[in-house]
């Protein structure tokens, strides 16, 4: 196998990370963002057409509201710092999740680097923001619904090719390679439809101590596969 066409990644072990240092876990959450900036750009500079990035799941909100709050505040300010950079480096730059939870500072942002970088053809980043794959699946099959009970669509002719243009990586190749740091061995909920045949990379690596090195280890793992997608090799 050569390069994964898109990776997907659990950023876990922020929190960790700090508490190893004595620090607050906002902090790790900082170097978190350190940790996807030099991601974003090795993933570039290696031709990855697709990163798709887990920075806040649905059961995420359940967190202390001042983490909460703290995290929201990091992403406008991530936006209001990264955007130019990523446009000028012809990354295209898209949410994915259940935008209606988000402020209405974070959703005017988000919208604003969409429209910028949509005409971008660098690496695809999708960032997942109060995501859930169930959720996810969940409004799929409400849109399919709704598209059957206009008239519009036949039960009866629903394919998994309609299932995965009803996601909200619908355009996208699947994830070749799944990346989770910190030391969990789970999906958590993440692309629940989309990882089906991914390859699955656990480190043990803190997000934040996720360097280009460690990602070349991951493309190692991946470059060593064989991917058979249920039929023999
Ligand atoms: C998981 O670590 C990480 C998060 C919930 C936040 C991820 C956010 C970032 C990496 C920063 C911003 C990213 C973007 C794309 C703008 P944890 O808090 O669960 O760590 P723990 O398991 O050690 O407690």
């Amino acid at each position: 196998m050569g390069l994964p066409r898109h990776i997907a990644i659990i950023m876990d072990g922020n929190g960790r990370w700090a508490a190893a240092r004595g620090l607050a876990r906002h902090a790790g959450h900082k170097a978190g963002l350190e940790a996807v900036r030099r991601c974003v750009e090795h993933c570039s500079q290696r031709g990855i057409e697709a990163l798709t990035l887990f920075a806040f799941s649905s059961e995420n909100w359940q967190r202390p509201g001042a983490e909460v709050a703290r995290l929201m505040g990091l992403f406008v300010s991530a936006l209001d710092r990264e955007v130019d950079r990523l446009d000028a480096s012809g990354v295209r730059l898209r949410f994915i999740g259940a935008r209606a939870r988000l402020s209405a500072r974070l959703k005017s942002r988000i919208a604003a680097a969409e429209q910028r970088t949509a005409a971008n053809r660098g690496l695809a980043l999708q960032v997942a923001v109060s995501y859930g794959g169930r959720w996810d699946i969940v409004e799929g099959v409400r849109r399919l619904a709704g598209e059957c009970a206009a008239g519009r669509l036949e039960p009866r002719a629903i394919t998994e090719q309609h299932v995965a243009g009803a996601l909200e990586l619908a355009g996208l190749p699947d994830p070749d390679l799944f990346i989770r740091t910190g030391g969990e061995r789970r999906i958590s909920n993440f692309l629940l439809w989309n990882l089906a045949y991914t390859e699955l990379y656990f480190s043990d690596r803190y997000w934040p101590d996720f360097d280009a090195a460690s990602l070349d280890e991951a493309l190692a793992f991946y470059g060593e596969r064989e991917r058979r997608f249920g039929r023999v090799a």
